[in-house]
């Protein structure tokens, strides 16, 4: 069964409490967009939105950071509640040190890569994360159109895990929507995060079931 994660980067920050009880029962993590203005052109939210969101749900708190020098804000985050913190390897030249800082905090460690990264820039850490999250689109912004060289990446990405035993899960963010989540999924991803279109939907509950029905 695969695990549907919607981005709240699409959702009414005026009413976000309502927001996230609309999708909590049909949907399995809530994906928390952090951006700095600096390694993404939009700045979001910090911990302190994370903090406020805790409360109001039991479902793992998936936290995206796009941000510079994120070893300076993984402890803030991690107190805010987040339980799978996602660094991107392109901000990371430390980045098996960044890993460790994470999941010194207790908390689930995943690693981003960019359309343009391949995954051969990541390999040498695989074994030591428990997330890798493939962007198919540029981040920054929702409702971006799906980059289709994503695919391949899940693909040999499911090769590594099944060949070598490792346990990380297979996520993809951008541009996921009915026509292009059988794709990721047929391909291994395991975890698909959605923000337009689900938060863009009026009936939010009927949007996951029709992500659902289109693998
Ligand atoms: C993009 C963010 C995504 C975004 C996805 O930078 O990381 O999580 O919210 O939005 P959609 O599903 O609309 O492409
Ligand atoms: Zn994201």
């Amino acid at each position: 069964m695969v695990k549907i994660a919607p981005s709240i980067l699409s959702a009414d920050f005026s009413k976000l409490g309502d927001e996230i009880k609309e999708v909590e029962t049909s949907v399995d993590y809530i994906h928390v967009d952090v951006m700095d203005g600096h390694f993404v052109p939009n700045i979001t939210i910090g911990p302190l939105i994370v903090d406020a969101v805790r409360p109001l749900t039991d479902l793992p708190l998936d936290v995206h950071l796009m941000i510079e020098n994120p070893e300076n804000y993984i402890s803030a985050f991690a107190k805010a509640g987040a339980d799978i913190i996602s660094v991107h390897q392109e901000t990371c030249p430390h980045l098996h040190r960044v890993i460790q800082q994470i999941k010194n905090e207790g908390v689930k460690a995943g690693v981003v890569i960019n359309p343009s990264t391949p995954v051969q820039a990541i390999e040498p850490i695989l074994q030591d994360i428990d997330l890798v999250l493939v962007m198919t689109v540029n981040p920054g912004f929702g409702g971006q159109k799906f980059i289709q060289s994503g695919v391949g990446k899940i693909e040999e990405l499911n090769r590594l895990r099944e060949m070598n035993g490792f346990t990380y899960e297979i996520e993809v963010d951008g541009g996921v929507n009915e026509e292009t989540i059988k794709t990721c999924v047929d391909a291994g991803a395991d975890v698909l995060v959605a923000g337009s279109a689900i938060f863009n939907q009026s009936d939010r509950q009927a949007a996951v079931q029709k992500l659902r029905n289109s693998l």
